[in-house]
């Protein structure tokens, strides 16, 4: 996945932390293409995902501090977003654990979370961002 995938919203500390999302993404994208069935390997493409999963839960918790601070009109259908997504995150690492898949965890981690933080970051993280912005001045 790309950076420029992803639209730019108007909080610089927001874009960080989806640049940030998408380089952690794209370790365990590059983790898993470099996974040859070792010990290494696996042990490598482990601990990206769990960078990947500790950024995620990161960054949803604070734009949800930030929501909640500012009473963003649309808090609860935002941060159920969040929930929902942190929940098939889980299921999905959950079911790698067990099955060692690695089709079903290259599908989520090249095809299904992208679209999904591209859908969220345009529809929800954007307004979320002009709010927090017109806020703060
Ligand atoms: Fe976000
Ligand atoms: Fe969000």
């Amino acid at each position: 996945m790309h950076e420029s995938d992803l639209p730019h919203v108007d909080l610089e500390s927001m874009n960080r932390d989806h640049r940030d999302q998408v380089e952690m993404i794209n370790a365990v994208d590059e983790a898993l293409e470099a996974h040859d069935g070792s010990e290494t390997t696996l042990r490598a493409l482990d601990e990206a995902i769990e960078d990947f999963a500790a950024h995620t839960r990161e960054h949803f918790s604070q734009e949800d501090d930030q929501m909640r601070r500012l009473q963003f009109p649309a808090f609860t259908l935002h941060t159920e977003a969040h929930v929902n997504a942190l929940s098939h995150m889980d299921g999905v690492i959950d079911a790698w654990k067990q099955d060692r898949d690695p089709e079903a965890l290259g599908r989520y981690i090249r095809e299904e979370f992208p679209a999904w933080l591209v859908r969220h970051v345009t529809l929800m993280d954007t307004v979320c961002a002009q709010f927090v912005a017109g806020k703060a001045h």
